[in-house]
């Protein structure tokens, strides 16, 4: 079983990748929309958060964990190995080496959240791969607003926020909530190129698994989801969003 978590469904944009992987397993999905958002906490608060529903996942005998938030994986990654050094972490961050390795001279912005911003993991891979071209932009109360799926407000937030960045050419889905919205983006930013680190993470993944010999009985891929919220919708929405496009 492999455990995968999230401030909530944003995490579906990771789990979509994993299944296209082919991994055969049982995955439980972590969905804690209780506590969303975590990019405004302090990173204590975060880290004794994440660590709770990583005891949960691994009682519940999860041999690998995948952090599917940007802003989880920023604070909590580096002490959690150090706090359970037998336990596979896979954690995701903004793709923002992806720039440099597809499109470097391009004007761009990083969208994340606060607490990923202003985090050392973060600005180490930042200060190393900087273009000289980049904005960073903190969206505060952003991945809320897709949480709850309003799409006026988030059409309003996104006027508010981007109408002053019309010449981006590559935009940095910095939280795994934000490729949702990629329609939303294009209607104020136009054809800008996204990058996102789904696709590393579920390579890496598979690769972590194969270098532990890590293999499972499943004849199929199955997801269990949990959300700590009272909203019963949750389940069909992340549901939805497994099958359906949001290209
Ligand atoms: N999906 C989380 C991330 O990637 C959402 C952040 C939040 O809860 O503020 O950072």
């Amino acid at each position: 079983m492999i455990g995968i978590l999230d401030s909530g469904i944003g995490g579906v944009t990771v789990l979509r990748e994993i299944f296209k992987q082919g991994i055969n397993a049982k995955f439980i999905y972590y969905s804690d929309s209780k506590h969303n958002p975590y990019g405004d906490k302090s990173s204590d608060e975060v880290y004794s958060i994440v660590k709770t529903i990583v005891d949960y996942l691994l009682d519940k005998g999860c041999v690998a964990i995948v952090i599917a938030c940007n802003t989880a994986s920023a604070i909590c990654v580096k002490r959690l190995r150090e706090e359970y050094p037998d336990t596979l972490f896979i954690a995701i961050e903004p793709a923002y080496k992806m720039v440099h390795d597809y499109n470097p001279n391009g004007k761009t912005l990083v969208m994340a959240t606060e607490g990923t911003i202003n985090s050392e993991k973060f600005l180490t891979l930042f200060n190393k791969y900087d273009n000289k071209n980049t904005t960073l932009l903190p969206c505060k109360g952003l991945a809320e607003l897709i949480e709850e799926g309003n799409e006026v407000k988030i059409d309003r937030y996104l006027d508010d926020n981007l109408s002053k960045y019309k010449d981006i050419d590559n935009v940095v889905l910095g939280c795994t909530h934000y490729p949702l919205i990629k329609k939303n983006i294009r209607k104020v930013l136009g054809n800008v190129k996204f990058f996102d680190g789904s696709l590393g993470v579920s390579k890496e993944l598979v690769r972590q698994l194969e270098l532990r010999g890590i293999t499972f009985d499943n004849k199929s891929f199955s997801v269990e989801f949990i959300d700590t919220s009272s909203n019963v919708s949750k389940e069909n929405r992340f549901m939805e969003l497994m099958s359906s496009s949001y290209e």
